[in-house]
């Protein structure tokens, strides 16, 4: 059921080359939260037919534990992706959570693949919306169109952000995707990071940051993350095993903020036994019921990340 995977952390979701039969093989000994084992850009072009059949067989045969198994195929304008999707959902779909698709421009991608998983649903025998959609968010179209995206279909489970698509699909004047760039007076990508994060929002979705190319740097990987931590994304992508444990620990929520939550909703509940009261005070501070909204959300994340 795609059901089984909307609400499981994705704290960190690694990219695995799916032409790679070693990187395969390695990503369930990762503790990411997420695997996505890519057929899109990490892939050369000759290399794209084969990898199908090495994807397939990693989610056939590794043991890939609880976490979300997704799956990225390519997007709409290329030659691949229909065969990508009845190959890899219709051999390996039971185990499978989620497609990943790239360059979303508009809900007519997404229904596209709903329509497209629905008839292979059938022919492989799996339940109806077995398979989730993550949506990528990376071109300028996408992001004019990213509320009608995230209201697409009952299958989406996450929207995802594309910085080096983005960067490149805006013309920006940066050569890594994501990082800042220097002498702009704030964040270049501030904009875009909210509005994604309040479609996504408006819809249920879990809200994801795209990767952070620099590998070797993870002062530099945890300044990006913060850019997003502090607005409310629930994870990133991980482009190598090093940048999992940074970003697990960015996107969890510190033992500080998971105590005082719990001792906001302890207060809160306490005090307005039996709906007598609805603000109250927490030591010198007055709380209510969105207090008692936003300290929920920090046990959320704090019990998804095992806290
Ligand atoms: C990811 O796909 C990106 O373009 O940043
Ligand atoms: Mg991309």
């Amino acid at each position: 059921m795609s059901d089984r995977s909307r609400n499981l952390p994705r704290r960190s979701c690694l990219s695995v080359p799916g032409s790679s039969e070693r990187f395969l093989a390695k990503a369930p000994t990762i503790p990411a939260d997420m695997s996505f084992l890519d057929l899109e850009d990490s892939v050369a072009p000759l290399e794209k037919e084969g990898a199908r059949a090495k994807v397939v067989e990693a989610i056939r045969n590794l043991e890939w534990d609880d976490r979300v198994l997704c799956v990225r195929v390519n997007a709409w304008d290329t030659k691949w992706t229909y065969a990508d999707v009845i190959e890899v959902v219709g051999n390996a779909g039971e185990r499978l959570d989620e497609i990943m698709l790239p360059k979303v421009q508009s809900a007519a991608d997404v229904i596209a693949m709903d329509r497209l998983l629905t008839q292979v649903e059938i022919n492989a025998g799996l339940p109806k919306g077995h398979i989730g959609i993550e949506a990528q968010i990376e071109s300028t179209l996408g992001l004019i169109n990213v509320e009608e995206i995230c209201a697409a279909s009952p299958r989406l489970e996450t929207i995802v952000f594309g910085p080096a698509d983005f960067a490149a699909s805006m013309e920006m004047p940066v050569l890594t995707g994501g990082v800042q760039i220097p002498n702009y007076p704030g964040d270049h990508f501030h904009y875009v990071f909210s509005k994604i994060l309040m479609a996504g929002r408006a819809y249920g979705l879990q809200v994801i940051d795209g990767p952070f190319l620099k590998v070797k740097d993870s002062q530099a990987l945890r300044d990006y993350c913060n850019r997003t931590v502090t607005l409310g994304y629930d994870g990133k992508w991980a482009l190598h095993p090093d940048q999992v444990t940074v970003i697990n620990e960015m996107y969890s929520p510190t033992a500080e903020q998971f105590e005082l939550a719990w001792s906001i909703l302890d207060a809160y509940k306490v005090a307005t036994e039996g709906d007598r009261k609805g603000a109250v005070m927490f030591g010198d501070e007055m709380i209510d019921e969105a207090s008692r909204k936003m300290a929920t959300k920090f046990v959320t994340r704090g019990e998804r990340a095992g806290m």
